[in-house]
């Protein structure tokens, strides 16, 4: 199998070791964004060093901000914005680029944004962001594909989301932490995500009441000031590593792991048959029993089962002994990678939001990523396959995980980049 920009996996091993687990893509693409709010520096310990905070770094630096990294800190300089039109070409690749909307205003009282591009996961609007924003006193108007929002000043409002989305809870934060007066938003997203996008915003100054629940209060401040924050550990990297050892019906260790915050995914780790025992910081996997089916499992907002493990999970239960069936309730097209772990042997049928999956063994193929979780749910389906895989469009992957190979490695996976 050639190189093209994929990976390649030997199946069959289970998998042990030990691995530590990279800082959260979810967390720290807002607090960057958030960064533009704060005209001195802004540190961020354990930042990710994937592909999608270096677009977000390339975004901040042509709105004129400086960066720096050290190790896997990250320091933003936010005192010289020189504009507030996001660069298209990076803008356009990244749906999470859509954040700035909410800083870039509280900053600039201005931002032009590329309608967000991202995953192949489905429509994914933004008329959430946009209502929550207007609430604050943005207007908006479309110019030759960009978005453009403009405010007098934004003011401290009452916003009532109709749906939980996580990005658009952030949006609203963002403008909210710096509008002048109050702001009560309700119907928020309480994803992990946007509890911390608070506690890093309330350590630099920002005055919320209620994280951790749908209801937060804002009083406006005049600018953030420099703050350093650890940028928590990735759930959803955690939880894929979770997956492999289950599919390989191996061991392993994640060090670090977000235990508090991977309830949902252990409940259905423990309902195939995996065991696990957590201390000081170490999460012991033991999967060698983990061959069991799932009658019925859906993806919901948290604590809920996570739609970003529905892939990866999917790819353990198409190994299983016996029927399943998932249940995708977020995303509306997030069963992409069906067809490819089809190629491998699964036996999955597809209808609207359910996917019904026989158990069954995998073989190796040559697949193609199309998206991030997708193409992590195929390197893990190589964890398990008989013979070679050739995981194409590895750059998909890279958008959240650090290095899956150096990490599956450490697992005891036979693994490498090509
Ligand atoms: C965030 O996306 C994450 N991305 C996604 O992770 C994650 O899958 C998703 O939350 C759900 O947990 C980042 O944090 C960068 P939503 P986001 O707004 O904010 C609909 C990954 O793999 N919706 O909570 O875009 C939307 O279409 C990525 O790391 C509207 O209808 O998700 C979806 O069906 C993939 N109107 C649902 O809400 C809006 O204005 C949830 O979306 C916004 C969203």
């Amino acid at each position: 199998m050639y190189g093209l920009n994929g990976i390649k996996i030997t199946g069959g091993i289970p998998l042990q070791g030990e691995v530590q687990i990279q800082g959260s893509k979810n967390a720290a693409l807002p607090m960057m964004a958030a960064a533009l709010l704060n005209r001195g520096t802004t540190v961020l310990l354990g930042c990710p060093k994937i592909s999608d905070v270096f677009l977000m770094e390339h975004i901040l630096n042509h709105l004129g901000a400086k960066t720096c990294w050290k190790g896997n800190t990250l320091e933003i300089h936010g005192g010289d914005i020189t504009t507030f039109t996001v660069d298209e070409e990076a803008g356009s690749q990244m749906r999470s680029s859509v954040v700035l909307l909410g800083s870039l205003l509280g900053r600039c009282q201005s931002a032009a944004v590329p309608y967000p591009g991202g995953c192949v996961i489905g429509k994914r609007p933004i008329d959430l962001h946009l209502d929550a924003l207007k609430r604050l006193g943005a207007v908006f108007r479309e110019e030759n594909g960009m978005l453009i929002a403009e405010t007098c000043g934004l003011q401290g409002a009452v916003i009532s989301f109709p749906k939980s989305s996580v990005g658009a809870t952030q949006n609203a934060i963002l403008g909210a932490v710096c509008a002048s007066g109050e702001s009560l938003l309700l119907g928020c997203s309480k994803e992990p995500e946007v509890t911390w996008l608070c506690r890093f915003l309330k350590a630099a100054g920002a005055h919320i009441l209620g994280e951790g629940t749908d209801t937060l209060r804002i009083r406006g401040v005049r600018e953030l000031h420099d703050v350093e924050f650890q940028i928590p550990a990735d759930r959803i990297a955690a939880g894929t590593y979770v997956c492999a050892s289950a599919i390989t019906r191996g061991e392993g260790v994640l060090l670090g792991a977000p235990i508090g915050e991977m309830e949902a995914l252990l409940w259905a780790y423990g309902k195939i048959g995996g065991q696990y025992r957590y201390n000081s910081g170490k999460l012991t996997l033991h999967s060698l029993n983990a061959t069991k089916p799932v009658q019925l499992l859906e993806t919901q907002i948290y604590p809920g089962f996570p739609t970003d493990l529905q892939s990866v999970f999917m790819a353990v239960l198409a190994t299983a002994e016996g029927d399943s069936c998932i249940v995708e309730n977020i995303f509306e097209d997030r069963f992409k990678m069906v067809s490819q772990l089809q190629k491998m042997g699964a036996l999955i049928e597809v209808c609207q939001s359910k996917a019904k999956i026989r158990g069954n063994s995998l073989t190796g193929a040559r697949v193609e990523a199309q998206e991030l979780r997708g193409g992590a749910a195929l390197v893990l389906a190589g964890l398990a396959a008989r013979g070679e895989t050739y995981v194409e469009n590895r750059h998909f992957i890279e958008r959240g995980y650090e290095d899956i190979c150096r990490d599956l490695s450490h697992m005891g996976a036979r693994i490498l980049k090509d």
